[in-house]
């Protein structure tokens, strides 16, 4: 895949991923735990799907991000569904820097044996280390700030520690590892890639505008028709995201000379006013209540 293609802004090639990987195996000696950043309205979709094979039983943190834009309850939901499979998750929206004071505790909670392991040795004062992942746009340069307050990178140089990682230092209990490479999602996936565009996490200049919003709206009304009909009305073509797109370029007078309807303009407006929240907060990826 391409920059072109996967339009995240680098390119892309199967060698990328086995470098992030070996990278990131390589600093797993010396960090305490993992912080994987994912995106609340799509936790699957935003995920690098290697991540849990690589970091190798490393105490694991998971932060919702975007909590702002998903549902609440499914975001309780999810929160739920990690704490019994034994990963501590928050909820948190960094661009306003909401629920990141919980982050600190939940590093330390899940941190407690080490914790207590280092108090036994008398070793106080050092500071817990968590090397933040996540595919890009999920928001970690935006944890990264928040959460440090914007304090630059520390340069350093110590044994052990790869020249030229990013470290941040949090206070003297804590300090950041940004992603040593790009993890990526799972772009092969067909509903991935869909989730990934809808969301603006893969440009649309690469996508197909009218059949991304096409597959948006099928999927808004096979998860939530109220939230469709609440923003476009009563909706009759209700089984084609094409004849739904129509319906909604004609009811917003978007026609192009001639009279026939504009769906091209219907269809960047209908992934805009998703994307803005003006559907409301969304989360297109449920917990498998079933599994
Ligand atoms: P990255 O380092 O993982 O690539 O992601 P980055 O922090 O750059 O965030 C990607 C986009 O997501 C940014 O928007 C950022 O503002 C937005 N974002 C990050 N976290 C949150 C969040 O919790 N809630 C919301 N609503 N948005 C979030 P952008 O449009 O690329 O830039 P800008 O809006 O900041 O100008």
């Amino acid at each position: 895949m391409t920059e072109k293609q996967n339009g995240m802004n680098i390119q892309w090639f199967p060698g990328h991923m086995t470098k992030t990987r070996r990278k990131i195996v390589e600093q797993l000696k010396i960090i305490d735990a993992v912080a994987e950043i994912v995106d609340a309205r799509i936790p699957i979709s935003s995920r690098n799907p290697d991540l849990n094979e690589i970091i190798a039983g490393k105490p694991h943190i998971i932060l919702l991000n975007k909590c702002d834009m998903a549902d609440a309850q499914k975001t309780a939901e999810w929160i739920e569904f990690y704490k019994k499979s034994g990963i501590i998750a928050i909820g948190v929206d960094c661009k306003s820097g909401k629920g990141l004071n919980a982050f600190k505790d939940s590093v330390k909670t899940a941190l407690s044996e080490k914790l207590e392991e280092y108090r036994k040795k008398g070793l106080v004062g050092k500071p817990l280390r968590v090397m933040v992942v996540g595919i890009p746009n999920v928001g970690k340069s935006s944890f990264i700030n928040r959460i440090s307050g914007g304090s630059k990178a520390k340069v350093e140089n110590r044994p052990g520690v790869t020249r030229g990682n990013q470290w941040f230092t949090i206070d003297k209990e804590l300090e950041l590892l940004d992603t040593p490479g790009v993890l990526w999602p799972k772009f092969d996936d067909t509903t991935v890639g869909e989730h990934l565009a809808f969301t603006g996490a893969v440009t649309d200049r690469i996508t197909d505008t009218e059949l991304l919003a096409m597959r948006l709206l099928e999927e808004l009304y096979g998860k939530c028709p109220e939230k469709l009909t609440a923003r476009y009305g009563e909706l009759e073509c209700t089984n084609d995201g094409y004849d739904m797109l129509c319906e909604i370029g004609k009811k917003r007078g978007m026609r192009m000379r001639g009279g026939d309807t504009d769906t091209e303009r219907a269809a960047a407006m209908v992934l805009e006013e998703f994307r803005n929240l003006k559907l409301g907060r969304i989360t297109l990826e449920e917990v498998d209540k079933n599994a």
